[in-house]
């Protein structure tokens, strides 16, 4: 599944800000724990790098490792981020556990990832895996969008479930969010402590047809890259004409409330 860096990044201010709301939530490092060293610090699905610099400013001289599966989003980042504290990996996340258990190596102090888990199947399993990598006192801490029950998600089921379009559809679309709860539950195990909750942002967008534009970067590309370009065309058409009344333009814009959950478990 392609990505598009350059229509991801239409939003990227508004898909940023819950990561700083994550990592605020993520035990700082501390100069006495061990003087002068830089932390590894592991992003995984980290974009086209507009995760970098907010990681940099809350982990400063930090020895960052970006992971991601997309060629795309890995070429976005180095070129938009780069730097010699950052090494941008093109890994998918399941291969990359086994290399890194396999290869052994440094613990990272924290290992966090920003609205990558929805995309990865089985996640609740995975996440205490991830998590059993990091050093004593370090964290995991995730953000995944909670959002799968919204209009702008039912209607694209419910569009893409018509038989024009489902014929080419081959991928099934999440139906229900994991909670916050869920991602406690996971990650609550002795010797570590959780902190999970869940926020829905309003966020105002500007411009025509702006739900589509945020959703067609995300969510709604498996739908549109299965589908030809003519019925692509006209699904987007339908689509759009149905998020319009979903979400009417109000006096500030635009809202699409967004609901997220996060979880920092922390080794203790
Ligand atoms: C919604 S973007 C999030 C990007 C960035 N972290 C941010 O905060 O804006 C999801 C990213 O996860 C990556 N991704 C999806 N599934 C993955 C997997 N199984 N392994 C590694 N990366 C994956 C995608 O390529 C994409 O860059």
């Amino acid at each position: 599944m392609r990505w598009d860096p350059a229509r991801y990044l239409r939003f990227g201010e508004e898909r940023s800000r819950p990561f700083a709301d994550l990592l605020s939530r993520v035990p700082p490092v501390e100069e006495a724990e061990a003087p002068g060293a830089s932390p590894l610090v592991v992003d995984l699905g980290c974009g086209p790098g507009n995760d970098t610099p907010v990681l940099r400013r809350f982990f400063p001289g930090a020895r960052i490792e970006a992971v991601d599966s997309s060629r795309q989003m890995v070429e976005a980042a180095r070129a938009s981020a780069p730097g010699p504290d950052v090494e941008y990996v093109r890994a998918e996340v399941r291969q990359w556990l086994a290399d890194r258990r396999a290869a052994g190596g440094e613990a990272p102090r924290a290992i966090v990832s920003n609205a990558m888990f929805q995309w990865v199947e089985d996640h609740l399993e995975l996440m205490p895996e991830l998590a059993d990598l990091v050093a004593p006192g370090g964290s995991f801490a995730v953000q995944v969008p909670a959002n799968f029950e919204a209009p702008s998600h039912a209607l694209l089921r419910e569009l893409a479930a018509r038989p024009e379009y489902a014929r080419h559809v081959t991928e099934p679309l999440r139906a229900a969010s994991v909670r916050a709860e869920d991602y406690l539950r996971a990650l609550a195990r002795p010797g570590w402590s959780v902190d999970a909750w869940e926020t829905t942002y309003l966020h105002v967008l500007q411009g025509p047809d702006p739900v589509f534009e945020w959703i067609s970067g995300t969510g709604a590309r498996p739908v549109l890259g299965a589908l030809p370009e003519a019925e692509r065309e006209r699904f987007a058409e339908e689509y759009k004409a149905r998020l319009r009344r979903a979400y009417p333009v109000s006096e500030a814009g635009t809202v699409l409330p967004f609901r997220r959950a996060f979880a920092v478990a922390t080794r203790i």
